[in-house]
């Protein structure tokens, strides 16, 4: 990962703090051992390889070794839970867009958190939150995208992929991150108003 890269992300706030773990159990756990701290808001937990990634319904997330983005953003939100209706998907958004923007394919979603393309699962969200009655303490929004990783376990080749499996390149893995984190924060700022 190219660290010196993300020092230039264009955001206020999402992105700019980055707590970088070469190898993890896994970002959402790490950030929910920590969230209690007061964290800067919009830091980000960034992992090279995530040794027991989960996803949602509890699933294993599979990742391989420095080949994909596996990273789960804090926020401290000051509003209802109403606001964060649909998030997930609007955040679904928020990916396809930074890939389109900066290579021009057409990813797809499947409703509420999968990226998809040709009926294969790209990429997924995990937005879990904690209240404290009616307040959001934290929320945290976990996301796995399969960039440059080739070879897939036995257990999902059928219906996992890649960015570089299906459009034949090297993807940077650092600008991908640095443009959704920009199109994210200003659609996160529309949600919370
Ligand atoms: C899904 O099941 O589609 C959601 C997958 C979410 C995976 C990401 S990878 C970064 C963060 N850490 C985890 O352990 N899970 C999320």
């Amino acid at each position: 990962m190219q660290l010196e890269l993300l020092k230039s992300i264009p955001t206020n706030y999402i992105g700019k703090h980055i707590y970088y773990y070469d190898e993890i159990d896994s970002t959402q756990l790490e950030a929910k051992r920590l969230a209690r701290n007061k964290l800067p808001n919009g830091c980000i937990f960034l992992a090279n390889n995530q040794l027991s990634g989960r996803g949602t319904k509890n699933r294993i997330w599979y990742t391989e070794n420095g080949k994909n983005l596996t990273f789960t953003i804090l926020l401290y939100p000051n509003c209802s839970m109403e606001h964060l209706a649909n998030l997930t998907t609007k955040i679904a958004h928020c990916i396809i867009k930074a890939v389109y923007d900066l290579y021009g394919y057409n990813l797809e979603i499947k409703n509420p958190n999968d990226i998809m393309y040709h009926g294969k699962k790209l990429g997924g969200i995990l937005t879990e939150s904690a209240t404290i009655g009616e307040n959001i303490s934290y929320l945290l929004i976990g996301i796995g995208l399969n960039i440059n990783q080739e070879i897939f376990e036995e257990e999902i080749k059928n219906i996992a992929t890649s960015l570089k499996k299906e459009f034949h390149i090297e993807f940077s893995k650092e600008q991908i991150l640095m443009e959704f984190c920009k199109i994210f924060e200003e659609e996160y700022e529309k949600i919370i108003k």
